[in-house]
């Protein structure tokens, strides 16, 4: 079976089962400070978990985008070594939002693999929750009980916490959970150790595909356990796993899912793959795993880059290259020609991949550029720091100096070291690693108490499209300590103010209550539910507030958002509907938009969008806001969607006139609202984006008028002239002119200094020795100082000259006479210094001191004699 019809069957199974098919959601999340991947296809319901949101429906399906590189559930330097796990995987699930339970979800998984996908059910086994006593549970005689109606006792196994209580976090929703684990190996090896003692045991070929969470708790930040308000059922099997058992492979990587992009890689690199154990196998499996990764990170709208999400996908893709050079001897880009081959694989059913395959390529493309030009340059300095090597050990601290800025891997370092005999000293290097691990941590520490509950309403309720304020409840609030300073975050039963999102900064404001005022610093939206970041707690949590919105900042935010809209379709019809948003930040004062778009864009382009824009400013179509439109009329409608964005079934959509996009944020009544709109600046912000910076309505005037004032300014300082552009560009050559021919002038007076100085040469102690006060600029004496040295033998010269009121000094010195007479102009120009109030230095043969006082440089000269008495 391929694997794109495991996929298709799976989900087929549930639909026929009441489960509605739902699409992967991003694997970039936006909206949870706790996780940055999506690392389990229950993310996405993690709000329903927890009671934040209602679900659409009770049972759903899909195939989900994960990505584990880091934390509990796995470890990135992993990946590739063996031949089973990840960073990127598909996980195929069920769930059941407070409506089926253990029953139906160990029964349809039983069902589904044996009779449906017809995996040998004498090479399955089941683990079930032992129990925990400092968690306070008992074994789970329930899921127990279901298991032994339907496989033999000696197949069912009783596992701690470790392996059988899923959690997604430190905190957060959790539950004990019932695993399906396969038994892949020959009936030889089965005959020798049986499988029930390989299970959990990291066993390449006895392997666990399937997981069925019995979701009950939710786990608090003091480690106790909370009951949910109801119970679910969330269940994940590796899509990838489910492929290696059905197409009879003991590897996920000898399956259809990885055979197309290794064969790619064998083509471009001329390595065959399958050489067992070789280092090259590593790095083929290293580069097919990652790629994947990272193509749908940028599909999902996270670019690499050097901070969070984005350096977390840098890495994955400086891994894969860095093993390409390292292993199969690829020194040039190669890795974004795989970006075809996955799409022929996986664009059928992940249209973001399709969709931007382009871009992917491109951005891939000059991230491997990049990084192996910072490769050639930290073996420079890998080059540098081993010939300074005493021993046979570098230094740890320049090793890390070398992976930290320079991005240079340690493995890399390494290897090269042995191939020189060196070792790296690995304690030196853990030691800087942990400095700076300490260091970032303590910036970051962000400390959040539990939630302490005031009113019982859980779900809370959005009000601020229609108005900026209303009379509120706080229903829970929670302290949050960072390094130096606490605040607080309330959540209300409903508000007016709209947190973060889409681009668009979260709104501030205050709530009162009798004489109290507490100031609301800024809202944001974690998990679905609204919080409001204040300073301090009012005295009375449970009284009722009046909250409101600051109109000033929401209203100028809201002409930049629509002026957002407004450029985002003016942007497509100017350039083409290849265009499309990559990022937006929209406050109150600018507005920031980034595209995809493959080229700089002309003057003429940036001035038909800005007029573009503004005619649509005057057309003053007024808002149309459809705020709950079944999905498919808005697509029908022909509303922009976001690449790694999550919609639900029913979306809101903006519209004004052309202008249609599924959007969260608010906006002006009717365009006309935004007055004025004037772009400042387009550049690149990576390969294939461009960015718009741009403001609007009062600002957009002020700017206009600051620039007006600057060129009347210019003009009156120029006498008025008809042609102001012409005057300046007459100014500039009259003085290109005049600059040349001082220089001339300069020269020509250095020549005849020169010949006068000859002259003046005497001879003390056999060195032709000259002190003279000369008037010449710095360059100048410097260069009249090289002119006499390499034309008069024995030279010890002083010069004295005047430079914007200060005094300087320069002594030049021959070789021969620093030599014979043990002279140093470095020693002798900080001695005469002294005179003129200063200090100074350079090297034996050449050295200038400045200095305070030009008065004394008649004393400084004649102290010079003294150096050769
Ligand atoms: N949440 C569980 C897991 O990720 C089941 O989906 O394994």
């Amino acid at each position: 079976m391929k694997s794109t019809e495991i996929r298709k069957k799976f989900l087929e199974y549930f639909a026929s089962k009441g489960h509605e098919i739902v699409a992967s959601a991003p694997m970039v999340i936006k909206d949870d400070p706790t996780l940055m991947f999506t690392n389990a296809g229950m993310n996405q319901f993690k709000d329903v978990f927890l009671g934040n949101s209602n679900p659409d429906q009770k049972r759903v399906t899909d195939s989900q985008k994960c990505l584990r590189v880091s934390g509990k559930h796995n470890d990135l330097e992993e990946v590739g070594v063996d031949t089973y796990h990840h960073t990127m995987f598909e996980m195929l699930g069920n769930w059941s939002f407070g409506d089926y339970f253990k029953k139906e979800a160990i029964e349809w998984a039983w069902d589904l693999l044996v009779n449906e996908l017809g995996v040998d059910k004498s090479n399955l086994y089941a683990s079930v929750f032992g129990g925990d006593k400092a968690d306070g549970l008992d074994v789970d005689s329930e899921a127990l009980e279901i298991w032994k109606a339907i496989i033999p006792e000696d197949r069912i196994l009783l596992c701690d916490k470790t392996d059988n209580f899923w959690e997604m976090g430190e905190t957060g929703p959790c539950g004990p959970c019932s695993e399906i684990h396969v038994d892949l190996r020959s009936d030889e090896d089965k005959a020798k150790v049986p499988g029930a003692e390989l299970v959990n045991k990291d066993h390449p070929e006895v392997i666990e595909i399937w997981n069925l969470v019995f979701m009950e708790f939710n786990r608090k930040k003091d480690k106790s356990l909370e009951p949910l308000p109801s119970k679910h059922i969330d269940t994940g099997m590796g899509f990838e796993r489910l492929a290696t058992v059905l197409q009879g492979k003991s590897s996920n990587y000898d399956t259809d899912v990885f055979t197309p992009l290794i064969e790619k890689i064998s083509e471009l690199t001329k390595q065959s793959y399958g050489r067992t154990d070789s280092k090259s196998d590593v790095a083929i499996r290293v580069i097919s795993d990652h790629v994947r990764a990272v193509a749908f990170s940028i599909a999902d709208g996270q670019l690499p880059s050097n901070t969070g999400a984005g350096y977390v996908i840098r890495r994955i893709l400086r891994r894969a290259i860095r093993y390409a050079y390292s292993f199969l001897e690829m020194d040039h880009a190669f890795i974004f020609e795989l970006v075809e081959v996955l799409d022929s694989q996986l664009g059928e059913h992940y249209s973001e991949l399709r969709g931007q395959k382009q871009l992917i390529a491109k951005v891939i493309h000059e991230e491997e550029e990049n990084f192996l030009r910072t490769l050639e340059k930290g073996l420079g300095r890998l080059g540098d720091i081993m010939k300074g090597t005493e021993g046979d050990t570098s230094d740890g601290k320049q090793v890390f100096e070398l992976s930290d800025t320079f991005g240079f891997p340690v493995d890399l370092t390494a290897l090269i070291a042995s191939e020189k005999d060196l070792k790296i000293d690995e304690v030196g290097f853990e030691a800087e690693l942990q400095i700076q691990k300490e260091r970032s941590r303590s910036v970051a520490k962000i400390d959040a108490s539990d939630w302490v509950e005031i009113y019982e309403d859980s779900i809370e309720e959005f009000v601020g499209y229609d108005q900026l304020s209303a009379k509120v409840k706080i229903t829970r609030y929670r302290e949050i300590k960072t390094k130096g300073d606490t605040f607080f975050h309330l959540v209300f039963n409903l508000t007016p103010f709209y947190p973060s999102g889409g681009g668009q900064v979260g709104d501030r404001g205050k709530i009162v209550s009798g004489k109290e005022t507490i100031g609301i610093l800024d809202t944001t939206k974690e998990n679905n539910v609204i919080i409001h970041k204040s300073k301090n707690l009012p005295t009375d949590l449970k009284a009722i507030f009046h909250a409101d919105v600051n109109p000033e900042t929401r209203n100028n935010t809201e002409l930049n958002h629509t002026g957002t809209h407004l450029l985002h379709h003016a942007l497509r019809e100017v350039l083409g509907t290849h265009v499309e948003q990559k990022g937006s930040l929209v406050n109150a004062k600018h507005l920031r938009f980034d595209f995809s778009h493959f080229s700089k864009m002309t003057l003429e382009e940036i001035q038909q969008v800005e007029n573009r824009v503004n005619e649509l400013i005057r057309d003053n179509n007024s808002l149309e806001e459809h705020r709950m439109m079944p999905i498919d009329e808005a697509k029908d409608a022909g509303a922009m969607m976001l690449f790694g964005e999550k919609y639900g079934d029913t979306v809101r959509m903006i519209q004004f006139g052309g202008s249609k996009e599924l959007c969260g944020g608010t906006h002006v009544q009717a365009t006309g609202d935004i007055g004025l709109f004037k772009i400042l600046h387009e550049s690149a912000i990576a390969a294939g984006i461009r960015r718009i910076e741009a403001i609007s309505g009062q600002r957009a005037l002020d700017h206009v008028n600051d620039t007006l004032g600057d060129l009347s300014a210019v003009k009156a300082m120029m006498k008025n002239p008809q042609d102001v552009e012409k005057a300046i560009q007459d100014l500039i050559n009259t003085n290109g002119t005049l600059q040349k021919q001082l220089e001339q002038f300069n020269r020509a007076k250095a020549k005849g200094l020169k010949g006068e100085l000859l002259g003046q040469i005497q001879e003390v102690n056999g060195v032709n020795f000259l002190a003279v006060e000369v008037d010449l600029g710095p360059n100048e004496v410097k260069d009249l100082s090289f002119q006499l040295k390499s034309e008069v033998d024995h030279l010890f010269a002083v010069f004295g000259s005047k430079n914007d009121g200060k005094a300087l000094l320069t002594c030049v010195i021959s070789e021969s006479v620093v030599e014979q007479k043990k002279l140093n102009a470095g020693a002798i120009i900080q001695e005469l210094a002294k005179e003129i109030n200063g200090g100074g230095g350079g090297q034996a043969f050449f050295a200038t001191a400045g200095g305070k006082s030009p008065e004394g440089i008649k004393k400084a000269l004649k102290n010079a004699a003294n150096f050769l008495s």
